[in-house]
């Protein structure tokens, strides 16, 4: 019995706790919005209307070993924006708000897995990986409209290269250009 109620005490102080930290770690929230006469997505900490993906991220990885990212993208049938915008809009959001996690993470996981100047076998994975893109490319110029499944792998993909442009801080523009050996 005396068990039980200390487990169930150290379960409430830990759930006290947890809120507890959640309350006072800083929530960034992030819009994006789309210019349709210039084609460019621009990110602002400003309130939007007319924007085209939202997301507020917590970092509390310092507490609970996570951060929490939600985004949310204009969809439904009354949607402004296609879903390629929605998706590139998405990736976008998400590489300038979790820019430093993501480096973390980099440096931990893959920055010493081939570093410049490549190896013999880095030069084989880079040539793998983008042959593998160039037949993504050409499956998804050939089907994306016709076929759900290559329209998702487009989205995919484009999600893909709105992380990696937020994440570089380049400008945001629709494009389907993965750099797959990009530090
Ligand atoms: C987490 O802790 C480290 C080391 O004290 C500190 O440098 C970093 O700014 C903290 N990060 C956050 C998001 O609080
Ligand atoms: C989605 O909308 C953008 C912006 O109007 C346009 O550039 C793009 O071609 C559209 N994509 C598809 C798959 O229709």
């Amino acid at each position: 019995m005396a068990t039980i109620m200390n487990s169930q005490l150290c379960v409430q102080l830990f759930v006290a706790i947890s809120m507890f930290s959640l309350c006072n770690a800083a929530v960034t929230k992030l819009w994006v919005t789309y210019n349709t006469e210039t084609s460019i997505f621009e990110v602002s900490d400003q309130q939007a209307t007319d924007y085209v993906a939202v997301a507020s991220f917590v970092n509390t990885v310092n507490q609970t070993g996570w951060a929490k990212l939600d985004v949310t993208t204009q969809a439904g049938p009354k949607r402004k924006y296609n879903d390629s915008v929605q998706a590139y809009a998405a990736g976008f959001v998400e590489g300038h708000i979790t820019k430093s996690l993501m480096t973390m993470h980099w440096a931990n996981t893959g920055a010493w897995v081939c570093p410049e100047p490549l190896t013999s076998q880095c030069i084989q994975i880079k040539k793998f990986l983008e042959s593998n893109l160039k037949w993504v490319l050409e499956n998804i110029k050939t089907f994306s409209t016709t076929s759900p499944f290559w329209h998702h792998v487009r989205l995919f993909l484009e999600q893909t290269a709105g992380l990696q442009d937020g994440f570089a801080g380049m400008k945001g523009q629709l494009n389907l250009n993965i750099d797959v050996m990009s530090v």
